[in-house]
């Protein structure tokens, strides 16, 4: 099949498209990590997708080099000072329950409503290495979000104290909201307790934009000032890892792609018409 608009029929279905990737770099010998409970939530589906997708998402390489890369930041954040991570549209993100995290560290996931409430029942039998508290909310409503953030970034519980450095994560979330969602969302995140913004920026991706596989998702942020976008909202550039070079040095980058992480790379400020995708950690300014 190809197309696939039939498959996702909304955002949160694109939740079981990247698990799916995640699936099957965990069954490689050589993975870069591994997700056992990927493959229960992606399901069917998620890898039916997967074979509708176009060709060059086909193969994961993009999802599965940003998650190592996240990995590695989230890493660095906790050995920073990081006390809380807070997963804006977790999805199916099982990293709770796969990174070496501190006991008593406090891990935040918020998603839409139906699509948390399926992954609570998923994973009812499992156990986080962490402090798990799981949300259903509508991020874009910038009330729900402020409320949301209130109570994520707040003391959880007796015992427990409010965040004093929050790294926020934003992983295949920003895409599908629209400029203004994401510039209140970036003023919303201003605030003592967060230190890191960690995210995916694609840039000038028209053809993958134009296929009909994401009519039910329309993919719409797409800033022409690409991570300076962010800076002049207050937040300061960190890390900023270009996704298919570190990909081609995972020997994760498909044999096409291959020769362009040799030639210069655009500049992520100002890509004009060339396809550039990244990891971001910003720190605030
Ligand atoms: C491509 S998936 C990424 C999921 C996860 N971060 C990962 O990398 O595996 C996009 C996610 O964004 C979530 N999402 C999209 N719009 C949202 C919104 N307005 N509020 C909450 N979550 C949203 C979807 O439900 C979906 O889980």
């Amino acid at each position: 099949m190809t197309g696939g608009e039939g498959l996702i029929t909304n955002v949160s279905d694109t939740a079981r498209w990247v698990a799916a990737y995640r699936a099957t770099e965990t069954a490689r010998a050589d993975a870069l990590f591994r997700d056992p409970l990927a493959q229960r939530l992606a399901g069917e589906r998620g890898h039916a997708i997967v074979a509708a997708a176009p060709r060059m998402l086909r193969g994961g390489w993009a999802v599965v080099t940003r998650t190592k890369l996240i990995d590695d930041l989230i890493a660095t954040a906790i050995g920073e000072g990081c006390d809380r991570v807070l997963n804006l549209a977790a999805g199916l993100d099982t990293r709770p329950y796969r990174l070496d995290l501190p006991a008593d560290f406090v891990w935040v996931e918020a998603d839409l409503p139906a699509l948390t409430t399926e992954k609570q029942a998923a994973l009812a039998d499992e156990k986080p290495h962490c402090t798990l508290i799981r949300r259903g909310v509508d991020l874009a409503d910038p009330s729900a979000l402020a409320q949301f953030l209130d109570a994520a970034l707040g003391p959880l519980g007796p015992e427990n104290s409010p965040a004093t450095k929050a790294l926020v994560l934003t992983e295949g979330l920003l895409m599908y909201l629209d400029e203004e969602t994401v510039r209140t969302m970036a003023t919303a995140l201003t605030r003592p307790e967060i230190s890191w913004w960690v995210m995916d920026i694609t840039m000038a991706m028209r053809r993958i934009r134009a296929s009909s596989m994401f009519v039910n998702a329309p993919l719409k942020f797409e800033p022409s000032n690409g991570i300076a976008y962010f800076e002049k909202l207050g937040w300061q550039p960190r890390e900023v890892e270009h996704l298919l070079v570190r990909a081609r040095k995972f020997h994760r980058a498909p044999w096409y792609l291959r020769p362009f992480t040799y030639l210069p790379q655009p500049n992520p400020r100002k890509p004009g018409r060339n396809p550039w995708s990244g990891i971001v950690r910003y720190q605030r300014g």
